[in-house]
């Protein structure tokens, strides 16, 4: 049982600068909830933050009514606005939602945890209002553990870091500069046009600190990495001083550990997508510094963090040829439909915005209906870059244009970074709870701009 309060806090994010951030629990990422695998916990929100809220657990199995529905609010103490009090961001009005559960204040969401031990995280998921929530500080990490996995010896303790890497920028008074932080602000329609592919910043934040140097063993750790950047995508190595660049054995993805390690040099990431590296510090000299890079990156947000190799030290850990033997196996042939998606720029009423099949996001209608326990295959096509979220289940990735997936789309995985002009195949089962769930674009403005659909599952 966890109880966390949202609240505005003060902190000091870069040095002697004083930073104003929406916070769970009064840091930057809010607590890490650590859970078990089969043990239900229940976490108690108080919103006590000027705006509505509403908190998802992504990448988690959870059943509808906990899963953070962007209509299901925690209205703050006395807040007499329209309840939806949205629609700005792509200029809908205050659309209703007949189904919307508000509550008042405060909210229990309960996790059920009965899924695949991996790094999860909890993040606000408001209707037009997501990506300024996150940005001004919104997101926290949550991680699912179980004895099979602690049982294979890979690196722990000290030595298995979370990484939640995050773009931000911040106004010369050093507080977040996001272009309409301001709710009243956003109730101006079309006011996130001029951002159409996404909000960056200049300053790269990893677990809130600005390009950290961490002291590290000469020894194996398992770095879990996130991006929870709105809209920043990256292409991390691990480079050392001479100019070598170390192996990025990727031992898991989104939805937990791989059937066997991946090896890579250069690793994309998207934003929300997670993954699961071993990095081996023990050939690097006592005292040599391993800057994880960003190829994407120019200037200062080329660099993203530093390890500095502080001491010698015994390693016991292991990464195992066979890590885990329950990865669904889902087949072509066992698809019962084939669904097309079209994720693209389009007209909304004001402005324009992103679709999903031609349409915007509307609560009260209804996009995609499975049958519970089905396997569907989902094509989908972008025309700019587009990371592709699925509430509920994880999925494999069949194809991309036509051809084998990569090495990165090893696993299983809940989002799925769409490049652009890319025609992408996934492949699921659609099992663990009916109820009125999700898939959207995790670019946190296309998001806001209406990219996203009801998933119905009956
Ligand atoms: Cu991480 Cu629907 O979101
Ligand atoms: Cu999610
Ligand atoms: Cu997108």
């Amino acid at each position: 049982r966890y109880e966390i309060v949202q609240r505005e806090t003060t902190l000091e994010i870069l040095p002697g600068v004083r930073t104003r951030a929406w916070t769970y629990g009064g840091t930057l990422p809010g607590p890490t909830i650590e859970a078990r695998r089969g043990r239900p916990i229940t976490v108690t929100h108080r919103n006590d933050l000027p705006v509505p809220t509403v908190v998802h657990l992504h990448g988690g199995r959870t059943p509808a009514d906990s899963d953070g529905y962007p209509t299901d609010l925690v209205l703050p103490e006395g807040w007499t606005e329209p309840t939806m009090g949205h629609g700005s961001g792509h200029g809908m009005g205050n659309m209703r939602d007949p189904h919307a559960v508000l509550s008042r204040r405060t909210r229990d969401y309960t996790f059920p945890m009965d899924q695949r031990p991996t790094l999860l995280w909890y993040h606000d998921h408001r209707m037009d209002f997501t990506a300024p929530a996150i940005w001004r500080g919104l997101a926290g990490l949550q991680i699912v553990r179980d004895d099979a996995e602690e049982a294979l010896g890979l690196p722990s303790g000290s030595r298995e870091l979370p990484l939640m890497i995050a773009d931000r920028a911040f106004t010369a008074e050093g507080e977040l500069a996001y272009p309409a932080l301001d709710p009243t602000l956003r109730e101006r329609p079309g006011v996130l046009e001029p951002y159409l592919a996404g909000v960056l910043g200049d300053v790269i934040l990893v677990n809130g600190a600005p390009w950290p140097v961490h002291e590290v063993d000469a020894a194996r750790h398992r770095l879990r990495i996130l991006n929870a950047s709105n809209a920043r995508h990256y292409e991390l190595e691990a480079v050392l001083d001479d100019g070598r660049r170390l192996d990025l054995v990727q031992i898991g993805a989104d939805q937990g550990l791989l059937a066997a390690p991946v090896v890579h040099r250069l690793l994309p990431i998207a934003p929300a997508e997670r993954y699961d590296v071993v990095v081996d510090f023990s050939a690097v000299p006592v005292g040599g510094l391993v800057r994880i890079v960003n190829r994407l990156g120019s200037g200062r947000t080329r660099d993203v963090m530093a390890f500095r190799v502080a001491r010698a030290a015994a390693d016991d850990s292991r990464v195992p040829r066979v890590l885990s033997a329950d990865l669904p196996g889902w087949r072509r042939a066992d698809a019962v439909r084939v669904r097309d998606f079209s994720f693209r720029a389009g007209q909304l009423d004001h402005g324009r915005g992103w679709l999903i099949g031609g349409l915007p996001f509307d609560p009260a209608r209804s996009d995609v209906t499975v049958g519970l326990g089905d396997v569907e295959v989902w094509r989908m096509v972008a025309d700019v870059h587009h990371p592709v979220h699925l509430h509920l289940v994880g999925f494999r990735v069949l194809s991309r244009n036509g051809r084998p997936p990569l090495p990165h789309d090893a696993g299983l995985k809940d989002t799925v970074s769409l490049r652009p002009g890319e025609a992408v195949e996934i492949i699921t089962r659609f099992d663990g709870y009916r109820g009125r769930f999700l898939f959207h674009c995790h670019n946190a403005e296309h998001e806001d701009m209406a990219m996203m659909a009801n998933l119905q599952v009956v």
